[in-house]
């Protein structure tokens, strides 16, 4: 079998890869390098069975052609895993056609591919941005109506929507996975990273975006793409709505609770300082919880609750920094 992993070089996408290329799949990996490294792929140099390409999914006139190419050489190819998308939720307010291109093209024009070169199985990486908020409610993935309160949550649902018309169509098999929060290394972006930064900068303070009470839950990224794989070869049976919420099902945890832990770790005689504000910037959801029994019901759930996930994030990213030396 062979598949190809959009978005494969960010932070989700190379754990993805290297889990899949264990199991001795044969993978083509795209991305444009935005956020990505190429120095994540660094670990799978001389593997036979990785072809990594550069291309910007959001231009038809670099992903067909890319595309077409591996179809006409590779007649196993049968499975697209679309991780592909700005992950900057605060860039995509300011400028929303940032999520507009990366965000909801790159899913249109994948989408687009599948049907023209016969890729028959889509799974796609969809987030809790696309509930909005609902305050204290447990959210399963049945709760409605859906009310992003981003952009990027926006082009995230208009790309679910995009994925069920192509179910209908053309696609065999449809997953959308609706991640919470997901932490671990190599780290592309997120609050363990900006807190780790910021302390870097400045040892004795730490600024937290808001008041610190934004509640969140967190999924840790060894159990997500296990998680991932596990559902993508799961029976599920016909006429079955195909989307997951993945997640532990916890209260999940407080941002205050993490500045804490990583100033302990990092620079314990740091002050940290609050906002005012509920939530972190615009279009932050501050609070959420998700119910999984879904997941559950198919036999899935991490190993990690949100507090075991953070802990090990931060000693993992912590651990990430030092060895690369990065400053
Ligand atoms: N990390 C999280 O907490 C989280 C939560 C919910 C959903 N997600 C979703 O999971 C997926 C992976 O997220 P991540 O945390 O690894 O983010 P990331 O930014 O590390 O990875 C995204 C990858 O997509 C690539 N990319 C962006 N635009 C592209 C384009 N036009 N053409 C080709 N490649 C492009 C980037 O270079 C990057 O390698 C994303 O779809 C994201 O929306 C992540």
């Amino acid at each position: 079998m062979s598949i190809i992993v959009a978005g494969g070089a960010g932070f989700i996408g190379v754990n993805l890869v290297k889990e899949l290329l264990e199991k001795k799949t044969s993978i083509y990996l795209l991305d444009n390098f935005s956020n990505g490294n190429q120095l994540f792929l660094d670990r799978f140099k001389n593997l036979d069975y990785l072809e990594v390409i550069e291309c910007d999914l959001s231009k038809t006139d670099q992903i067909f052609p890319v595309i077409e190419k591996i179809r006409c050489l590779d007649k196993s190819l049968d499975q697209i895993w679309h991780l592909a998308a700005n992950s900057d939720i605060p860039s995509g307010v300011s400028s929303p056609e940032i999520d507009l291109r990366d965000t909801f093209m790159t899913t249109f024009n994948l989408l687009e591919a599948a049907r023209k070169y016969s890729i028959k199985d889509f799974f796609f990486a969809s987030s809790s941005a696309v509930y909005g908020d609902h305050g204290n409610k447990i959210i399963d993935e049945n709760i409605g109506p859906l009310m992003p309160i981003s952009n990027y949550g926006a082009m995230k649902l208009a790309s679910e929507a995009q994925c069920f018309a192509a179910y209908e169509s053309f696609l065999d098999k449809l997953i959308i996975f609706r991640f919470p929060n997901v932490v671990g290394t190599p780290p592309t972006h997120g609050v363990i990273i900006d807190f780790i930064n910021k302390l870097r900068e400045n040892p004795y303070k730490l600024e937290v975006l808001g008041d610190g009470n934004q509640q969140k839950s967190y999924l840790h990224v060894k159990d997500l793409v296990n998680g991932m794989i596990y559902l993508s070869k799961a029976n599920l049976g016909e006429n079955f709505n195909p989307i997951f919420n993945l997640g532990p099902d916890d209260n999940s945890v407080k941002v205050s609770w993490i500045a804490e832990k990583v100033v302990f770790k990092i620079s314990p005689k740091a002050e940290i300082i609050y906002g005012c504000e509920d939530r972190g910037w615009l279009g932050d959801v501050p609070k959420f919880s998700y119910n999984t029994k879904k997941a559950q019901k198919f036999g899935w759930k991490p190993k990690m609750n949100s507090e075991e996930a953070i802990n090990l994030a931060i000693d993992e990213i912590i651990k990430y920094l030092n060895y690369k030396n990065i400053q």
